[in-house]
């Protein structure tokens, strides 16, 4: 059976390990403290008056980031015991950081435009392509501005670390990354356009940062 980052989450044992089990070993500090700089750089050009919609916040990585640089954040994710996590790290920021389960798929049904701008960190490659248009097309529709997402390239020289990885008996965290022609398709389906991207240590991670704006 499809693992599934749906309800993968919403165990309290998973969330309570998340932050200690992914970034705790060296390369895990290294790709976490890459990472956040990254997103520094990709909020540097917004005004710090913008209410940001973190979608999915999970423990609050990424808010934390931003809500030190000043932002207000919404974090909003489908797991009660990852929020909760969240809240307790992020008590400090007080009502600069408010929380709200809901299921993203769902909530762009009733909801549109309340958030500036938005990040999606680390869960579309968890899915198929379908799937990750209608999450990304979701979070564009209660975004007016830019939206900021990660996601896992898909090209030849990967394919082939892949490949050696797994007869390495090592899974690769991506379940679906996508090609350059599918960032494409996926940009499009979201209503969105690229206008900028990150690709930090390529012969390293398939990682990629892809700032973009309503097309
Ligand atoms: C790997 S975590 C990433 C969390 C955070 N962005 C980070 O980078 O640390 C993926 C998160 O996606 C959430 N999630 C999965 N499907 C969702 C959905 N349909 N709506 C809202 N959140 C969802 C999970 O509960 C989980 O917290």
């Amino acid at each position: 059976m499809r693992w599934n980052p749906v309800t993968h989450y919403q165990s309290v044992a998973v969330a309570e390990r998340y932050d200690g089990e992914r970034f705790s070993s060296l390369a895990g500090r290294i790709f976490n403290a890459l990472e956040k700089y990254h997103m520094r750089r990709a909020f540097s050009g917004i005004s710090r008056t913008a209410l940001v919609l973190d979608l999915p916040c999970g423990t609050g990585r990424f808010a934390e980031v931003l809500l030190g640089t000043g932002f207000k954040v919404v974090g909003i994710d489908i797991s009660a015991a990852m929020l909760e996590v969240a809240r307790r790290k992020l008590q400090r920021f007080g009502d600069r950081f408010q929380t709200r389960m809901a299921d993203v798929r769902q909530l762009a049904q009733h909801e549109s435009k309340q958030y500036d701008v938005a990040l999606c960190a680390r869960v579309l490659m968890h899915f198929p392509l379908e799937e990750q248009i209608s999450f990304l097309r979701s979070i564009a529709t209660l975004t007016k501005g830019r939206v900021v997402f990660t996601q896992s390239l898909s090209t030849p020289y990967q394919r082939l670390r892949r490949r050696i990885k797994r007869l390495l008996g090592n899974q690769p965290p991506a379940g679906y990354p996508i090609t350059e022609a599918q960032l494409q398709t996926l940009l499009e389906g979201a209503g969105l356009k690229e206008v900028d991207r990150v690709r930090p240590m390529a012969l390293l991670t398939e990682a990629i940062y892809v700032v973009a704006e309503p097309a």
